[in-house]
């Protein structure tokens, strides 16, 4: 493909329609999540794309429409809501904005670190901000939802019941992790009711439109186009995407920011949602994994969109 660079505002609809039609190469690259049996179900051969630009307005390509598990995606959900009612200073006594140079569910840094997560967007750190949420937020699983259904423009949002008691019956190494949390005193709360809420919002069911226009915000300054509220301050929003940039995809995290250069955030369930600040949000799915447990198909787009675009924040 060869298309003139630097589009600023909107993408060629063409270029959209034949990355959808390009995506169908990778399909039968990686494999599907089997740890959460839940999702071991999914029908692997799928791609989808939806970018929202700072006016609100998306466009999509491919299966945009077809929801699936966010997973750790959540965790950017659960950062942002943590941010907006806990005190910061207290919140970053308690985690780390360090990336891990490891596996997402990995146990190894906590013993070294006395139950201090390296950052927010690892399986541990994203625990003790559950942890903080469930102490300050009454209804928490309520208030999750809500947050989702407001500013991503979609009132029909819900948890997947489902993938998230196939996870909570198979989540033993977060059990593992959320206690060994515990017990340096990082975990305030009862461990189960932790995971439990964990396992909820991973298992929360969107479509790609649905999370570029939720994360709309991060593009914006800290505003949304969608429910016109501010829901974090420019300074915050900056600071998020610089975690997304440097910890979301774990142990690929530089090669990403290297190959894309987006800050972004990766789940499971095959979606990356990425941000380029001042322009747009861009949410991309496809299920079917790589060894760190990240999109292959995503992940792949996300080049394309940035060669296509002929530039990236850094
Ligand atoms: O806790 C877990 O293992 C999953 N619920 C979430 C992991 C995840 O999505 C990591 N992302 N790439």
């Amino acid at each position: 493909m060869s298309y003139p660079r630097s589009h600023i505002g909107y993408i060629e609809e063409d270029f959209l329609a034949q990355l959808a039609e390009e995506a169908r190469t990778k399909f039968g690259v990686g494999k599907v999540a089997d740890y959460i049996p839940a999702l071991a179900e999914v029908e692997p051969d799928q791609f989808g794309m939806a970018i929202c630009h700072r006016d609100g307005r998306v466009q999509s390509c491919g299966d945009a429409l077809v929801p699936f598990s966010i997973q750790s995606i959540s965790k950017v959900i659960s950062l942002v809501i943590a941010m907006r009612h806990a005190d910061e200073f207290g919140l970053w006594q308690r985690l780390r904005q360090e990336p891990s140079g490891m596996p997402f569910s990995s146990l190894i840094q906590l013993e070294r670190e006395e139950g201090i997560p390296r950052n927010p967007f690892v399986n541990a750190g994203a625990l003790v901000i559950v942890d903080i949420l469930v102490e300050k937020i009454f209804l928490i699983l309520h208030h999750m939802r809500e947050f989702v259904r407001e500013h991503s423009g979609n009132r029909s949002i819900n948890y997947d019941a489902r993938v998230a008691e196939s996870e909570l019956r198979n989540t033993s190494r977060n059990a593992a992790i959320a206690h060994l949390i515990k017990s340096f005193g990082n975990i305030h709360g009862d461990v189960n009711r932790v995971l439990e809420v964990y396992c909820h919002f991973c298992a929360l069911g969107m479509n790609c439109v649905d999370l570029a226009r939720l994360f709309s915000f991060l593009a914006s300054a800290g505003h949304s186009p969608i429910s016109s509220q501010q829901l974090l301050s420019a300074d915050q929003a900056r600071e998020v995407n610089g975690m997304m940039l440097t910890c979301g995809l774990y142990d690929a995290s530089g090669s990403y920011a290297a190959q894309v250069g987006l800050p972004a955030k990766s789940g499971v369930g095959g979606g990356i949602v990425a941000v380029l600040p001042g322009e747009f949000t861009v949410c991309a799915w496809s299920p079917r994994l790589d060894a760190n447990g990240n999109s292959v198909g995503a992940r792949w787009a996300l080049e394309k969109l940035v060669d296509y675009l002929g530039r990236s924040p850094l």
